[in-house]
């Protein structure tokens, strides 16, 4: 383990920079920052110690860390000044010729062993690193925004980075208090790679009118538990800068189908509807919030003894069994039912050889299909949920023209009964999270196929760079790797689009017998 840098530069005194000099300091090391612009080189310096103070009251450090951290905090007005640094951190704006210019003037400046760590977050790290002299010295930091408060930090080698290169960048973070997870030089590195179907997969479902932008992001936070929908994130990051990073990684790609942008968010960008920075985008921003609250779930309880029968071998079966008891049900599978009229049947993806599903209404779990395609002209309704149940706080539901108003009735009275909120949506395969979530686990799969970094270090990302509520593939092996693979494969079927092909580490696992959790194993 290398030691952590006692003199740090960093290059920009904006948004990032002025964040990564702050933990910098706070971390022990003497900073200098330098901006060309002196207005920024000042506000940056300002912000950075004001921050330092605000941290101080909110009680996340001392008065004297903070006051010692804005001590060793300096302007870098010439580059010159940046000669003592064993590191230097660029948070400059994000062009390739500039950030190896930069560096080509620094390098000049600073001993032959400084580190010249690059916190781009769309170029190759070779690419930049190819442009100055001492390419084995350059590295990628990347800090996820605000630098001060996130916990991870990217580390990323480009082809030439040495490990010694590596080590400070990693022992530098480390020193900040940060988690560093290792990530390949690939477009969007680990990260901001693997969630890219989060927002592009939410365009589809809109596209497609599955279900409006306000309700995908309602599912998404009541039935997967993100603090924030897709089309509120995009609003966030603003629509123009998120259809720059898809046309980015279209482009690195070569036009890879998972990856191709999104029409919708084209013509969002052609009104002029920016997101929060314009006050509309999605949503509008005025006065006021942008949506209601989400509804409060139904308290669970009321099954009363009657009998509902749950067929399948999916986790989401065993789950649903469990809360039917909780909640009163006399909940059984079907071969515990045999002859007995139920008065309602969940089957999510029963065997065609085991007892039959019938004599009361249904709700199909649209796992291996849409309900369009599992119950062709029947009466029953299409739902889905993603496990841990115990975790959800809503369902979707779907029906189609034959669905009888005997198993819409019964889907809203058993799902609420287990204490969730139901919401119906459009028919397609996995509905609307189930559909987000596979495709952000077949990314995280290529990933990991790929070599962009390893299981734990994809989990870590996206739960502490975006504040996933689990890591995908730990919560792929919570849910049953079959049912992932299920949902991909019945939208590969059913659109005939290579966007929708299994990632072959997925089908792997399942060919292999690992399932995930309930198999004693799968991704982890
Ligand atoms: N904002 C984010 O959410 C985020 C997250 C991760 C990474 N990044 C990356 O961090 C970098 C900076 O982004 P930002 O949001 O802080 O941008 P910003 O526009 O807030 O700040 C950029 C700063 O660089 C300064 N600058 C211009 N030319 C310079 C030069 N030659 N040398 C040094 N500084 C120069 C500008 O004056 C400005 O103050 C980009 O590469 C971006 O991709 C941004």
């Amino acid at each position: 383990m290398a030691e952590a840098p006692a003199v740090v530069g960093v290059l920009g005194a904006g948004t990032m920079g002025s964040g990564i000099a702050q933990a910098a300091a706070l971390a022990g090391a003497r900073v200098l920052l330098h901006d060309p612009a002196s207005e920024a080189l000042d506000r940056g310096l300002a912000t950075a110690r004001a921050n330092l103070e605000r941290g101080a009251r909110s009680g996340r450090w001392s008065a004297e860390e903070s006051a010692a951290a804005a001590q060793r905090l300096d302007a870098a007005p010439e580059l010159g000044a940046l000669a003592p640094c064993d590191l230097v951190i660029e948070a400059a704006p994000e062009s390739l010729e500039l950030k190896q210019e930069i560096f080509s003037q620094v390098a000049g400046v600073v001993a032959e062993r400084c580190v010249l760590a690059t916190n781009t977050s769309s170029l190759s790290v070779t690419a930049i690193a190819a442009g100055v002299p001492g390419p084995e010295r350059v590295v990628g930091m990347h800090f996820f925004n605000p630098p001060a408060l996130m916990v991870l930090v990217e580390v990323v080698p480009g082809a030439e980075s040495s490990d010694e290169a590596l080590a400070v960048a990693q022992a530098a973070a480390g020193a900040m208090g940060k988690e560093v997870i290792l990530a390949a030089d690939v477009e969007g590195f680990l990260v901001n790679r693997c969630n890219r179907p989060f927002g592009l997969e939410a365009l589809r479902l809109l596209e497609e009118r599955v279900a409006p932008f306000e309700q995908i992001d309602r599912i998404v936070r009541m039935a997967g538990g993100f603090r924030m929908g897709p089309f509120e994130l995009m609003d966030l990051v603003g629509v123009d800068v998120g259809l720059e990073i898809a046309r980015s990684f279209w482009e690195q790609s070569f036009g890879e189908p998972r990856w191709r942008p999104s029409p919708i968010a084209a013509r969002t960008v052609a009104a002029g509807r920016l997101g929060r920075k314009s006050s509309r985008g999605y949503y509008t921003y005025g006065e006021g919030r942008h949506r209601p609250d989400d509804p409060v779930g139904p308290e669970s309880g009321g099954g009363d003894g009657r009998l509902v029968v749950i067929g399948g071998e999916a986790t989401v079966a065993a789950e649903l069994l469990e809360l039917a008891a909780e909640a009163g049900w006399d909940a059984r599978e079907p071969e515990d039912a045999e002859g007995e009229v139920p008065a309602f049947i969940l089957d999510c993806g029963a065997a065609l050889d085991g007892p039959a599903l019938q004599g009361g209404p249904q709700a199909i779990l649209c796992a291996t299909g849409s309900l369009a395609a599992l119950d062709p002209a029947g009466s029953a309704v299409g739902f889905h949920a993603l496990p841990p149940l115990a975790e959800t706080a809503a369902v979707e539901l779907t029906r189609g023209p034959g669905s009888s108003g005997a198993a819409v009735r019964g889907a809203e009275d058993f799902f609420a009964s287990i204490g969730l909120h139901a919401e119906w949506v459009g028919d397609a395969p996995g509905l609307v999270l189930g559909r987000i979530v596979a495709q952000v686990v077949n990314e995280a799969a290529f990933a990991l196929g790929e070599g962009v970094g390893d299981a734990a270090d994809i989990d870590k990302g996206m739960r502490l760079g975006l504040g996933y509520p689990r890591g995908p593939l730990e919560w792929a092996d919570a849910i049953g790797l079959d049912h992932i693979l299920a949902v991909l494969e019945a939208l590969n079927d059913e659109y005939r689009e290579e966007r929708y092909r299994a990632a072959p580490e997925l089908r792997r696992l399942v060919a292999a017998g690992r399932l995930g959790a309930a198999t004693g194993g799968g991704f982890h």
